[in-house]
């Protein structure tokens, strides 16, 4: 079966004018400024990966049998395409993305797909999309692969047909673009994954079961949710769609290990390598919230940062829960947390040595 398919290419006959792209692009938000096109795969069984296309962004025409629709089979991944310095566009480790999405695949009993196809489906929608990276600082391209079981039954099975896409948006930051640092609020009532389940996949599903407890911190006035383990409720996990890292006053940095029940983020991989490249010990160990709360209290953290390809690098500033509130240092981005975002973003922007070879231009 396939391990490479060339894609076509059909060009919207409708594109978004230039000049209300350009407006559109001064203030993109998150999520919301979607592109003219997207990429499309289909998968059968016995046949594989086939149909390979670059097309207009459209709506799809499901059955209402689609297995995706009831037993939630679906995957997907999160990247970014940035503009560099010299006006080149690159992303950053496509292939870890690439992995991990078979990764996923594999945890939801779903076809891999070859690293290939999802390297080239990206590369070759972030090139006919190029215009659409907004140029300010802060901009990219978001791009978003994601996979599904299309396939009209309603046993309960893998299905036997799937639909891979790649849809791309115009973003500026994740948060506030003016918020210092973010609140968090403790989710006591809600777990996000358990030993054996799919906290470790990039699942539809881990987000539509986090979603009372993201309710729960809006009204409570925070930005996102810390999940703590699911058979204690006692150690820190990870956030509704980030990794977290804890900076102590002896120079040690911790984070949360991948036990199966977090997101193996990229951003946390490479920013364990850009810390212990600065000198840091970094240890990948269980941190007890009640430890978090008591070494805030007593000035022992320093700084916690949280990371993701949406959210960067970004300081959490207070934790909220039931039992009361505590803030992490002074409440704003400690100095580690400015050097380790200001170390990232200047590799993926190509300003500054790239010395693991991260960066992957694509023209
Ligand atoms: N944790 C969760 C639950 C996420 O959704 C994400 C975002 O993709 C991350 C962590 C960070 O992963 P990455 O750095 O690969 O974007
Ligand atoms: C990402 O960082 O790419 C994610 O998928 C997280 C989500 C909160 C947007």
């Amino acid at each position: 079966m396939a391990d490479t398919l060339d894609f076509g290419f059909h060009p919207n006959p409708d594109p978004m004018p230039a000049d209300e792209r350009a407006e559109r692009l001064k203030d993109p938000g998150f999520g919301t400024l979607f592109t003219d096109h997207m990429a499309m795969v289909r998968y059968t069984e016995g046949k594989g990966w086939h149909d390979a296309e670059i097309s207009a962004r459209r709506a799809l025409s499901l059955d209402p049998a689609a297995a995706v629709l009831h037993y939630a089979q679906e995957i997907f991944e999160g990247m970014k395409a940035y503009k560099q310095a010299d006006g080149a566009i690159a992303l950053f480790r496509p292939e870890e993305n690439a992995r991990r999405f078979q990764r996923s695949a594999e945890r939801m009993a779903m076809p891999e797909l070859p690293e290939q196809i999802f390297l080239d489906s990206i590369t070759r929608l972030t090139e006919v999309e190029r215009d659409w990276i907004p140029p300010q600082e802060g901009g990219a391209l978001y791009l978003r692969p994601f996979m599904f079981a299309s396939e009209a039954f309603l046993g309960v099975r893998p299905a036997k047909e799937y639909l891979y896409l790649v849809i791309a948006c115009s973003v500026g930051s994740y948060f506030k673009a003016d918020a210092p640092a973010v609140t968090i609020w403790a989710s006591q009532n809600y777990s996000r994954a358990a030993p054996g389940g799919t906290g470790a996949a990039k699942c539809g599903g881990n987000y539509a079961a986090s979603l009372p407890a993201q309710a729960e911190a809006i009204e409570a006035g925070c930005d996102q949710v810390v999940f703590l383990d699911a058979a204690e409720k006692r150690w820190v996990e990870e956030l509704g769609g980030m990794n977290l890292f804890f900076v102590f006053d002896n120079g040690e940095v911790v984070t949360p290990p991948l036990t199966g029940t977090i997101l193996p983020g990229i951003t946390r991989a490479s920013l364990i390598q850009l810390l212990r490249d600065e000198g840091l010990t970094v240890r990948e160990e269980p941190y007890a919230f009640e430890d978090w709360r008591k070494d805030s209290e007593s000035g022992r953290l320093l700084e916690t940062m949280a990371c993701g390809t949406a959210a960067v690098v970004t300081a959490v500033g207070t934790v909220k829960s039931a039992d009361g509130d505590f803030t992490i240092g002074t409440g704003g981005p400690g100095q580690i947390t400015r050097k380790m975002r200001d170390r990232l973003v200047n590799i993926q922007r190509g300003e500054a040595p790239d010395p693991h070879g991260w960066v992957k231009h694509i023209g």
